[in-house]
């Protein structure tokens, strides 16, 4: 980790916002015993908001503090694993998370890939997962098909971060219910509020029939610019309506992000010393101290 990145003055939050003066997120302790993973799809139905961008760089500063970090690529556009560097539509149906979703009696520790992260490990798909879609409608119990899936590695990690695609559909629904708590990015422009609407109905729906105990963790603010009024009265407006919901920690925008696509890895390691990369580090140390995950 370089230096300049551990500070946190290049980094956005809510609190500079509201003229407070923002907390100081501890770096954690060491976990002294791995597993029981919180499981935390990133979910938002509206497309491009940074959900994939928030998986793997959330997911690579976890891996940092000492965390054993799985990530599940749950959208068929397959873009968490193009991100770190997997050629995703070569891969054939058997080596994705298609596999071990449709086939309870798959290995699917032989399917999860290594990343160039250490700690950090990737179940990865591709443009077939679309097709467990339309085959789970006719399934028992098809809404749980994730849950048990994950259940098998549930006991090696302690964070599970599950990109989801933009929709409400069966596969989220899957999401939704294999989840602790899930992490919802919204990008700080204009209609950002209204599509979380349908989103909170919709986590109240899974709540009411399906999983109980989901949490709603926090709210993240992505693409945030400092410059712009209308970024900053989106924001303004996401924290009257949610106070209580918001992370602290907000992601500015930056070409950096786009930038790590192409390079296939996490901004940590790409531009460690970024803005981009403490924001991240920052996010990952907050939702610890907020009971998020351990
Ligand atoms: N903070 C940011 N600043 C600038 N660009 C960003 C930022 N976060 C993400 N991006 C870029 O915006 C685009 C959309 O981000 P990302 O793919 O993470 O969104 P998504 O919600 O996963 O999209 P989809 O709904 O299509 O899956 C990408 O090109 C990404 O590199
Ligand atoms: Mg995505």
């Amino acid at each position: 980790m370089s230096v300049k990145s551990t500070f946190d003055s290049d980094v956005a939050t809510t609190a500079s916002l509201l003229k407070r003066k923002p907390k100081s997120w501890p770096v954690p302790a060491p976990l002294t015993e791995h597993g029981n993973a919180t499981i935390i799809p990133i979910v938002n139905q509206k497309g491009g908001v940074g959900k994939t961008t928030t998986t793997i760089n959330l997911g690579a500063s976890l891996a940092e503090l000492g965390r054993r970090v799985l990530l599940v690529d749950f959208d068929p556009q397959g873009a968490l694993s193009v991100g770190l560097g997997v050629n995703a539509h070569e891969l054939q149906l058997e080596e994705t998370v298609y596999q071990v979703l449709m086939d309870p009696h798959s290995d699917i520790e032989k399917i999860i890939l290594k990343t160039s992260i250490p700690g950090m490990d990737l179940l990865p798909a591709n443009k077939e997962l679309a097709t467990a879609e339309v085959t789970l409608v006719n399934e028992m119990g098809r809404e749980n098909f994730l849950k048990r899936t994950l259940a098998s590695v549930k006991d090696y990690y302690d964070i599970i971060l599950i990109d989801c695609q933009p929709t409400l559909g069966l596969l989220t629904l899957n999401a939704l219910t294999a989840a602790d708590g899930v992490i919802v990015p919204l990008q700080c422009e204009f209609f950002a509020l209204r599509g979380f609407a349908q989103l909170q109905e919709n986590l109240e729906k899974v709540r009411l029939n399906l999983n109980p105990s989901l949490k709603l963790i926090g709210i993240l603010a992505t693409m945030y610019d400092k410059k712009t009024l209308h970024s900053r009265e989106v924001l303004e407006r996401i924290l009257e309506a949610f106070p209580d919901s918001v992370f602290e920690t907000v992601i500015s925008q930056t070409v950096r992000f786009p930038e790590t696509t192409v390079a296939g890895e996490p901004i940590t390691t790409y531009a460690g010393s970024s803005g981009g990369a403490a924001s991240y580090r920052r996010l990952a140390r907050e939702l610890i101290a907020i009971g998020g995950a351990r």
